[in-house]
């Protein structure tokens, strides 16, 4: 069966890091691939980020492969001009994909990359659960001359489904990442999680942790944690915090999905990097280990999946090193190391 991947390339790097990564999945089987137009892009084509057209396509893919999207030329403040990242936003909340997942496993070529000491770092192996499609990011929006508003909401139901993703990948411990102490949403977000935990997963450790000392304690012992599950903006946060912990945001993927059936969006953890953009020295790992997710949780191509992630170990075991990993090596010589190292 050929399974079809919808790639958006978006702006930026994206379009420098989405192409080696389809070179690579085409090493590993046969695949169709549909480019479409998508965020900035998209917004200069037909005025808006994500086009119906575009995300129909998405919903008939078996899978979606994202690169990035924005720059400084859709900068604006102005409400009511179209933002790239409003198609990302679109793209979760119209493939209904509530489950984010972001592993944070730092390579040991590359424990001395990262900005922490080793010893810090040496072990982690953590997976943050963020939810995806609710929130302050899709609650009611006010602007008027003297006042801004952003409503964050929460169901109970939105909670339970998270939390059973969180438990489920859970191997030890669920820390759930709430500020309960002051917010309503969190209150019903551990309250729920309490539930769910003693109802469905009793077997699993759960602690609950304040987002402050959450960031905290990331940095000060992040082989703590194994499942970080969290809500859409603590996750976001806390997300970008635990990449660093790898070396790079450049090597760290991502994978969204929804209910089971719908197609998954597979994207890198990083932006779309206008400042490097069309300089061929993007570091594509965190491209082709998210399209190692899309092997795994996308087309349950277990096999496949796992030969990305060993290619890209034993290049970075070679010695390569992009820009952002202290390196030389360009995005053409990194897609080599690793395309020489799929077994
Ligand atoms: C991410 C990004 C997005 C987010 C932006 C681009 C809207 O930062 O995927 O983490 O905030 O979710
Ligand atoms: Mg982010």
């Amino acid at each position: 069966m050929t399974h079809r991947i919808v790639t958006l390339p978006g702006d930026g790097i994206g379009p420098e890091i989405v192409a080696p990564a389809v070179e690579l999945l085409k090493r590993l089987g046969d695949f169709e691939f549909d480019e479409r137009v998508f965020g900035g892009a998209s917004i200069d084509a037909s005025g808006t980020a994500l086009t119906d057209e575009v995300l129909d396509a998405c919903r008939g893919a078996d899978a979606v492969l994202l690169g990035a999207v924005g720059g400084p030329k859709w900068d604006t403040t102005d409400p009511h001009a179209p933002r790239p990242e409003q198609g990302l936003l679109g793209l979760r909340k119209g493939l209904g994909l509530y489950a984010n997942l972001r592993p944070v496993k730092p390579i040991p070529a590359l424990y001395d990359a990262s900005p922490l000491r080793r010893e810090r770092i040496e072990g982690t192996d953590l997976l943050v659960v963020r939810e995806l499609t609710g929130g302050i990011y899709f609650g009611e929006k006010q602007r008027t001359a003297e006042r801004a508003s952003d409503l964050c909401e929460y169901t109970v139901e939105e909670i339970e489904r998270i939390a059973r993703v969180g438990f489920g990948a859970a191997r030890s411990r669920v820390s759930s990442v709430d500020k309960a102490n002051v917010l309503e949403t969190s209150r019903l977000w551990r309250e729920t999680v309490m539930r769910v935990h003693s109802e469905e997963f009793p077997h699993v450790e759960l602690e609950h942790v304040l987002v402050d000392n959450a960031a905290m304690q990331l940095v000060s012992s992040p082989r703590h944690f194994d499942v970080i599950l969290t809500e859409n903006l603590f996750g976001d946060i806390l997300s970008d915090e635990a990449a660093m912990l790898t070396g790079s945001i450049g090597m760290l993927p991502s994978a969204s999905l929804g209910e089971r059936g719908g197609p998954g969006l597979f994207e890198p953890v990083h932006g779309s990097a206008p400042d490097i953009a069309g300089q061929g020295i993007a570091n594509p790992l965190a491209t082709f280990l998210s399209a190692a997710l899309l092997l795994r949780h996308g087309l349950a191509l277990e096999t496949e999946a796992a030969a990305v992630e060993s290619a890209v170990q034993r290049a970075l075991d070679g010695g390569l090193r992009t820009a952002d990993l202290g390196g030389e090596a360009g995005t053409a010589q990194a897609t080599r190391a690793v395309l020489d190292n799929l077994e």
